[in-house]
C-alpha cells in the first residue's frame, strides 16, 4: 500500500513511484482509491513506459473534478514516440469512494485496459499494416500525482483549488505476471506467460476484438481520437479504419 500526497509547497508539483524491474510484455493490475472530494487540477496515473526519445508508453490517467463532479479516466498509448491516442471515458462508480482495480495487459497480439476486469480499451498490433507497436522496449511500471491544471479539468478551465490540499491518492494491492528483462541482458516469460488460451497465465495469448470493448464505449466513452475529424482533418491514423473493418 503506498499513498501519494501532493500538496503546493512540494516544489515539484509531483510526487510518484516507479518498479525497479522493466518488462516486455505482462499484465499489471493496480487498486486505486482516487482523490476525494475537491480534486480539480489533479492526475493521478497507473502507467507503463519505456525512456528515450522513440518512447513506448500506455497510460491510466485520472483526472479530478470539483466536488461532486465526474473524474474522466483518460487513456493513451505511445509507440515509438507517437502518442495521439487518446480514448477518455467516466466510470460507472465513484473511484474515490473506494479501491477498484485498473489492469493494463500488453502481449504481442494487443494491449488491453480493464477496469474491475471489464476491458474498456483495446489496440491492437498492426504492424504487418505499418502501424508501429510496442514490441521492442522494455517499459517500468509507475504511479504519480500531480497537478495537470492547464489541461486536466474541463479542458484546463478550472484549476487546482489549493486550499483542499493536501490531495491524496492511495495505491496497494499490485500484482503482475510479466517478462522480466534484466539490466544484464537476456531474461525471459515467466512459465506461466501461456500462449495457450484456456491456461490460468493465459495473458500472453489473450486478444480481443473491437467488439469486446462495446459496452464501455456505448455507455460510457466521452471522446475517442478515432472520431475527432477536426484534429485529423486528412482522416484518421490508420489503426482506426483497420479497427472499423474488424
Ligand atoms: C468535470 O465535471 C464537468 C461537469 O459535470 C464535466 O463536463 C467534466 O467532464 C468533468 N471532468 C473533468 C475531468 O473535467
Amino acid at each position: 500500500m503506498v499513498t501519494l500526497t501532493l500538496d503546493n509547497s512540494s516544489g515539484s508539483g509531483a510526487s510518484g513511484f516507479q518498479s525497479k524491474d522493466q518488462f516486455l510484455f505482462g499484465e499489471f493490475s493496480m487498486e486505486m482509491k482516487l482523490v476525494p472530494g475537491e480534486s480539480a487540477g489533479t492526475v493521478a496515473t497507473f502507467y507503463l513506459t519505456s525512456e528515450g526519445d522513440a518512447h513506448d508508453e500506455i497510460d491510466f490517467e485520472f483526472l479530478g473534478n470539483v466536488s461532486g463532479e465526474p473524474y474522466v479516466m483518460h487513456t493513451n498509448v505511445f509507440a515509438q514516440g507517437r502518442g495521439n491516442r487518446e480514448q477518455e471515458f467516466y466510470l460507472w462508480f465513484d473511484p474515490t469512494a473506494d479501491f477498484h482495480n485498473y489492469t493494463l495487459l500488453w502481449n504481442p497480439h494487443n494491449i488491453i485496459w480493464s477496469v474491475d476486469g471489464v476491458p474498456v480499451r483495446v489496440f491492437r498490433n498492426h504492424e504487418p499494416a505499418g502501424v508501429p507497436y510496442l514490441s521492442g522496449q522494455a517499459m517500468r511500471v509507475h504511479g504519480s500525482l500531480w497537478n495537470g491544471e492547464s489541461w486536466a479539468t474541463e479542458g484546463g478551465r478550472v484549476k487546482t483549488n489549493w486550499s483542499a490540499a493536501p490531495f491524496v491518492t492511495s495505491y496497494g494491492g499490485y500484482a503482475s505476471s510479466a517478462c522480466v528483462v534484466p539490466a544484464s541482458g537476456g531474461g525471459g516469460c515467466p512459465p506461466n506467460a501461456s500462449s495457450s488460451p484456456g491456461d490460468a497465465g493465459a495473458w500472453m495469448g489473450r486478444q480481443l476484438g473491437p467488439e469486446g470493448v462495446a459496452w464501455a464505449r456505448e455507455k460510457y466513452m466521452i471522446y475517442d481520437y478515432c472520431d475527432d475529424r477536426w484534429r485529423f482533418r486528412q482522416g484518421p491514423p490508420a489503426e482506426c479504419n483497420l479497427d472499423r473493418l474488424g
